[in-house]
């Protein structure tokens, strides 16, 4: 039993839950998902598999809340420093995701447990996938990513799309232009998704099909804002407006497709 501190301090980080996700000393306390039993039941699993880079549940709370280990180190927030998008760094990424990959294979999904469809893979799959490695949620020390949080999103999935979802945000897979103020400029995507292909060791046969599932992943990212805008959430309306409305997706999809031959190319070369 950890013992509670009086220590408590909001945690800044990602949209969905912002300003609700509150550390105490070493716990985070956080809004429980509606699947929080069977979300914690797959962290143990993973624990039990020797994935030992992911929360621990310590349990639930009152008024709909969850409590997690936190784990100490660096999260990387927009606009995103230089140290989050280095080389190595990006490569760490992409060993993580294989251990969370190789530790969750071995945990059979709660088939009656509900998991989210929000950023599922629309072609479902034999496993959890984590389906928002975004910076927000991974843990970096000494510059190499050291965990990842936020599971709100597993579901069951392909791997390749959680490697697509990944790479959406740590290459960025977006065009100069979207990626300007957010990441550090002149970041080589095709190179970069080699890497982190690369770090993740993927497969031949998933390199060929990962700039299609990309462009698959950001159409599902795009209908995911969409419907958050269309239900009237001002976070996601105001974040849309901030960046470019429409447009700037219309761009970035143009850009992908634009750009398949050179990714392939860069991930088989
Ligand atoms: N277990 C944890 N260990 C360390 N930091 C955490 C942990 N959980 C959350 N955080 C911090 O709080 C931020 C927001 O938490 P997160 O669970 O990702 O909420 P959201 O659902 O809003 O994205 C994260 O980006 C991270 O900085
Ligand atoms: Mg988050």
């Amino acid at each position: 039993m950890m013992a509670m501190t009086a220590e408590c301090e909001a945690l800044p980080g990602g949209m969905l839950n912002e300003g609700a996700v509150h550390r105490h000393g070493e716990l985070v306390e956080r809004p429980a998902p509606r699947n929080a039993r069977a979300l914690h039941a797959y962290l143990l699993a993973l624990r039990g598999h020797g994935f030992d880079a992911a929360p621990m549940p310590v349990g639930l709370a009152p008024e709909g809340r969850e409590r997690l280990t936190f784990l100490p180190g660096e999260v990387a927030l927009p606009p995103f420093p230089g140290w989050a998008m280095t080389e190595a760094a990006l490569a760490s990424v992409g060993r993580l995701l294989r251990r969370l990959h190789e530790a969750g294979a071995a945990v059979a999904v709660d088939t009656r447990a509900w998991w989210p469809r929000d950023l599922a893979d629309p072609e479902g799959g034999t496993m959890l996938c984590h389906n928002d490695v975004c910076l927000e949620n991974v843990v970096f020390r000494d510059g190499r990513a050291a965990a990842v949080i936020d599971f709100d999103q597993v579901a069951p999935g392909r791997p390749l799309w959680d490697v697509a979802m990944t790479a959406r945000y740590w290459v960025p897979m977006l065009d100069p232009v979207s990626a300007a103020g957010f990441y550090p400029t002149g970041l080589d995507a095709p190179a970069r998704l080699r890497i982190l292909a690369d770090g993740y060791g993927l497969p031949p046969r998933d390199r060929a099909e990962l700039p299609g599932v990309v462009e698959q992943a950001t159409e599902v990212c795009r209908a995911f804002v969409a419907r958050r805008v269309a239900g009237g959430d001002s976070v996601y309306v105001r974040a849309l407006a901030e960046r470019g409305g429409w447009e700037r997706w219309d761009r970035i999809q143009a850009w992908l497709a634009d750009h398949r031959e050179t990714f392939t190319a860069a991930l088989l070369g």
